[in-house]
């Protein structure tokens, strides 16, 4: 049976190993950093990591940090970043799992807006859509422009203002864009 719940401190290392596991060479080092850089952040920022579990192994890891206004500060909505299965597990739908989990904590925590930098033919899935982001800056130069998407969260709230967006100290690496 396959769980979801919040990641820890101490699934650091396992963490790690998941997106070691399912990303390709030229991205691995730097996304499982990424990956646990962000595990720390949970305890300062509104950052939240979820991991899927199944027989004690861990899975599957998506975060959710939040994503604010470079010139306010202010909040402005998350960013889903990274994301990763396990190659053994994949394609059971826990992808799908942990991208829906997080997106309900959003909705229900309010947030108008999700960001995701990816590849849209799994994202467009979610109803991530690049013409919606492309009114919000990204903090540094993409290197895949039409992999920058967002999603809207709520009919209800307008969403927030254009402009350009800073992000949690762990994903403020060039490189990672
Ligand atoms: C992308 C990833 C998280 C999907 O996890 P998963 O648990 O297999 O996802 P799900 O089971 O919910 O969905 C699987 C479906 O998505 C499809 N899919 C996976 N990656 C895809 C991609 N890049 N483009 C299009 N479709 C993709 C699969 O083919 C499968 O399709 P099907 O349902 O028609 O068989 C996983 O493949 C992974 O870790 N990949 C390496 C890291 C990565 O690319 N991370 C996200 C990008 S930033």
């Amino acid at each position: 049976m396959i769980q979801t719940r919040q990641a820890q401190l101490h699934d650091r290392d396992r963490v790690r190993d998941i997106h070691l596991a399912a990303f390709p060479d030229a991205e691995r080092k730097a996304v499982a950093e990424l990956a646990v850089n962000l595990l720390a952040e949970q305890k300062t920022t509104e950052t939240f990591a979820l991991v899927a579990e199944a027989d004690g192994n861990l899975i599957g890891h998506v975060v959710f940090s939040p994503v604010m206004c470079v010139d306010t500060g202010n909040d402005l909505g998350y960013i889903l970043a990274p994301l990763a299965v396990h190659p053994t597990y994949q394609k059971r739908g826990i992808g799908t799992n942990l991208i829906e989990a997080g997106i309900k904590r959003l909705s229900d925590l309010g947030v108008s807006i999700v960001f995701v930098y990816g590849d849209p033919n799994y994202y467009g899935r979610f109803g991530f859509d690049a013409d919606l982001a492309t009114e919000y800056v990204p903090p540094y130069q993409l290197q895949y422009e039409f992999g920058w998407q967002a999603k809207r969260l709520t009919d209800i709230q307008g969403l927030p203002s254009p402009g350009k967006l800073t992000c949690v100290d762990s994903l403020m690496e060039p490189q990672l864009w």
